[in-house]
């Protein structure tokens, strides 16, 4: 089968300014699969390119259904309430039941404005936004960024119920690999622009594997 994301030999960078300097990686239907590096790296360079805001002066990518990105450390419109922040993307006017399962967090908070929820619960309404718009691929960068212990657990859960019941396919950017070696396929190491490793057996991932 064709995979979701198919990237071979991508350059791309910030107007004359190189970054990333000839990846390729793929990501199949139903996989999850981490993009993992040090700062500096290029990953969510990558991730902007896949999602097209930044256009590749070399190589080829193709992406086989909808991409949806959620970025790094940005994640709400402060002084909308939750329910906006949620619907602002989606055709409905109301928000899905299955919405409320994953989060149940959202659920008496729909009228509240996103500013004043805690970092988790932002987290949340982020990725409640990228789920309603049912994406083939999602893009998550950093998600469990500047959260306490117990709510990058809770983000996982939530990636591991995408991935077990609703068979999603996912591209992450994580530092924190022990976390989410559980949930993972495969992993990539960028390095510099170019991929340094695929590692197809994350079994034994460690956290100081890059
Ligand atoms: N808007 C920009 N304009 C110019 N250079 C940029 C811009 N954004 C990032 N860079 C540079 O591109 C390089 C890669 O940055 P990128 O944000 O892709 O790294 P990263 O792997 O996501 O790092 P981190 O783990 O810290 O998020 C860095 O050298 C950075 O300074
Ligand atoms: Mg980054």
């Amino acid at each position: 089968m064709k995979p979701i994301l198919s990237i071979s030999n991508i350059h791309a960078g910030y107007n004359d300014k190189p970054i990333l300097e000839g990846v390729t990686l793929h990501v199949n239907k139903g996989e999850v699969v981490a993009l993992l590096g040090h700062n500096g790296a290029g990953k969510t360079t990558l991730l902007k390119t896949i999602y097209g805001l930044i256009t590749p002066t070399q190589g080829k990518l193709e992406t086989n259904g909808k991409v949806v990105y959620v970025p790094q450390g940005i994640r709400v419109f402060p002084n909308l309430t939750v329910k906006e922040n949620i619907l602002i993307v989606a055709d409905t006017k109301v928000i899905p039941e299955h919405i409320f399962e994953l989060f149940p967090v959202l659920k008496h908070k729909e009228h509240s404005h996103a500013g004043n929820l805690s970092g988790g619960e932002q987290q949340m309404v982020a990725l409640a936004r990228a789920i309603i718009q049912t994406p083939d691929i999602l893009l998550l960068d950093e998600p469990s960024l500047g959260l306490s212990p117990k709510l990058v657990k809770e983000v996982f859960e939530i990636l591991e119920v995408l991935r077990e019941k609703y068979n999603y396919t996912i591209l992450v950017v994580e530092h924190n690999v022990l976390s989410l070696s559980k949930i993972l396929d495969r992993a990539y190491i960028l390095e510099k622009g170019k991929v340094k490793k695929e590692i197809d057996d994350v079994s034994h991932l460690s956290q100081d594997i890059v």
